[in-house]
């Protein structure tokens, strides 16, 4: 079974749906630790109600990128993680994980990439008025959601739609996207 962490920032319903899918057998991969950056994130209860250990940090403590990346560098290696699965983890990785995990690190966002990148992605369609949007799962190199495209998912918006109900679409497609796109890349 693979072993993976999981990094995320924040509300975590990403995360929430990775450990559903992991324990109804419909992920094949072995959830070994939550990293997080923001020491008070609900995603950190997520994993304790899970029983998934956590390592939150808060990078104010350091001087670098570097140094807190050697530390989480550190953890995983101690749980022999395989591979990274970015859950809305606000924050660019930098070169010291990206060196040991060379397409090893994907990303979920909330958009069809390459359009709309970094932050409030819906935001910046709804600006745009696109007609259609989607999730996009992608490989992560040093720049902001710009690595190789895995899987995407698009949907129509209808011209009434509010912001509220296209974020629900959003995150039911990513719920089940980012599982079965896992599985595909690890098995297929
Ligand atoms: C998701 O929309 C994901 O695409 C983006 O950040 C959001 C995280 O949501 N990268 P949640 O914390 O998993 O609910």
């Amino acid at each position: 079974m693979k072993k993976i962490a999981v990094f995320a920032s924040g509300n975590g319903s990403n995360f929430q749906a990775l450990v559903d899918a992991e324990k109804q057998g419909d992920l094949q991969v072995s959830i070994e630790l939550l990293v997080c950056d923001k020491p008070n994130a609900f995603v950190i209860q997520r994993a304790q109600a899970a029983g998934i250990p956590v390592y939150s940090f808060n990078p104010k403590d350091y001087s670098s990128k570097e140094e807190f990346e050697r530390e989480i560098l550190h953890e995983l290696a101690n749980r022999d993680i395989e591979f990274i699965v970015l859950a809305g983890y606000m924050r660019l990785i930098g070169k010291t994980l990206l060196h040991h995990y060379v397409n090893k690190i994907v990303n979920i966002h909330p958009s069809l990439l390459p359009a709309f990148p970094g932050k409030d992605a819906v935001g910046q369609a709804i600006e745009a008025g696109v007609k259609v949007m989607g999730v996009t799962i992608h490989f992560v190199d040093a720049g902001m959601d710009t690595g190789k495209i895995i899987a995407q998912e698009a949907f129509p918006i209808p011209p009434t739609a509010t912001r509220e109900k296209i974020e629900e679409e959003i995150h039911k497609i990513e719920h089940s996207l980012y599982p079965k796109t896992l599985n595909y890349l690890f098995y297929q």
